[in-house]
C-alpha cells in the first residue's frame, strides 16, 4: 500500500496532470503528518505524541505512551494516575489499556499503588501470554517487571476525600462531575493506528470497582484496516454498549467518525437511564477523519496534526 507521505511526494513530482486522482485522496494526501487526538483538554499530552511521531515515525506506541505518562503523573488531574480521586476506603485504584496495529492488546484494572498503569498495560501486552491482569495479580506483575510502589493518594485529593467523607454520599451523576478518562488515538505517517487510555476510575467508587477503561471494545478499541475510537464518562453505560467496538464497526459500515459515535451514543440513550450523566466518544478512521459526540453538551477532545493543535467541542444528544 502506499503511504500517505509517499503519495504526497508522487503526486507532487507528476504535477497537476493527475489532479482527479489528487483529489480523489485528498485527505489522505492533506494528512501525511501524524494525527492525535485525545479525550479532553490535553493539549500537552497530543503535543507529546505528535512530536515523538515527527521525531520517530514508526515509534506509534512509544509516542502513545509516553503521552499518557505524562498526564497519569500529573498531580492536578484528579481523574487519571498519580492524584486521581480514591475510592470510598480512600485507596487509589487505576485501569488502563493499550491496543496496537497489529490488533495487540494489553490491559490493568483494579491496580493500587502504581503511578503509569498504560505502562503495565503495555507490558502485559508485550511480555505476557494475557491481555488483561486484575488487582494484586497486576501489582505483582508490575513489581516484577521493575515498577515502583507509590504512595498514589496526593494531598489534594486526600484533602477532597476528607471532606467528601463528612457526608459520603454517592451517586454516579454527582460523583462524576469530575470524572473522565484520558483517552488517546494516534495515526502514523505510514497511516497506522493504535491508542491507549487510563483513569483512577470513578471518584468514591466501591472499592473493587472497574469502568470501561480497561476493557477492549468499550474503552478503547482499534482495527487497524478501518479505525480506532476511545470512550470517556460514565464506564457503567458504556460498557453496557461495546462503545468503542460499536464505533469501529460503524465505520467499516461506512458511517463518518462522527456518526458513528453518534450512533454508538444514540444506543447509550436508547438502552439505559442517562439523565444526568456523561458519556463521551472520539474516533479517527483509516482516512484520517476525526470525529466525536457525547451524551450531554460540555465535552471536548484535543487533536494535533500538521494545521498544529486544538481544542473542540463535540456534539451531543442532549
Ligand atoms: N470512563 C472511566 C470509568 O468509568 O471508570
Amino acid at each position: 500500500m502506499i503511504s500517505r507521505r509517499r503519495f504526497s511526494q508522487i503526486s507532487a513530482a507528476m504535477g497537476l496532470s493527475l489532479m482527479n486522482s489528487v483529489n480523489a485522496l485528498s485527505i489522505k494526501t492533506q494528512n501525511s503528518s501524524p494525527i492525535v487526538v485525545s479525550t479532553w483538554n490535553n493539549k500537552k499530552a497530543n503535543q507529546i505524541a505528535y512530536d515523538a511521531l515527527i521525531e520517530e515515525p514508526g515509534a506509534l506506541l512509544d509516542a502513545i505512551e509516553s503521552a499518557v505518562n505524562s498526564v497519569e503523573e500529573n498531580e492536578k488531574d484528579l481523574s487519571v494516575g498519580y492524584g486521581g480521586l480514591p475510592d470510598n476506603s480512600g485507596k487509589v485504584s487505576l485501569d488502563a489499556c493499550i491496543m496496537d496495529h497489529k490488533h495487540n492488546a494489553g490491559s490493568v484494572c483494579f491496580l493500587r499503588d502504581i503511578v503509569h498503569a498504560v505502562s503495565v498495560a503495555r507490558k502485559v501486552m508485550e511480555e505476557s501470554p494475557h491481555v488483561m491482569l486484575a488487582g494484586q495479580g497486576a501489582q505483582d506483575f508490575a513489581l516484577e517487571h521493575g515498577f515502583e510502589k507509590t504512595n498514589m493518594l496526593s494531598e489534594q485529593a486526600e484533602k477532597a476525600y476528607l471532606k467528601w467523607k463528612k457526608n459520603p454520599v454517592f451517586s454516579p451523576e454527582i460523583n462524576g462531575e469530575r470524572h473522565d478518562t484520558i483517552g488517546l488515538l494516534a495515526m502514523d505517517s505510514a497511516s497506522d493506528l493504535s491508542g491507549a487510555c487510563s483513569t483512577s476510575g470513578l471518584s468514591y467508587k466501591t472499592p473493587g470497582r472497574v469502568g470501561d477503561s480497561p476493557i477492549i471494545g468499550s474503552g478503547l478499541y482499534v482495527d487497524n484496516k478501518v479505525g480506532a475510537a476511545t470512550a470517556t464518562g460514565l464506564g457503567e453505560l458504556i460498557m453496557k454498549c461495546c462503545s468503542t467496538f460499536l464505533v469501529v464497526e460503524k465505520m467499516k459500515q461506512g458511517l463518518s467518525p462522527e456518526n458513528a459515535c453518534r450512533y454508538a451514543i444514540e444506543m447509550i440513550v436508547e438502552t439505559q437511564d442517562y439523565s444526568g450523566k456523561q458519556a463521551g466518544l472520539i474516533a479517527i478512521n483509516k482516512q484520517g477523519e476525526v470525529g466525536a459526540y457525547a451524551i450531554q453538551k460540555g465535552f471536548i477532545y484535543t487533536v494535533a496534526d500538521a494545521d498544529g493543535i486544538r481544542v473542540l467541542e463535540s456534539n451531543y444528544y442532549l
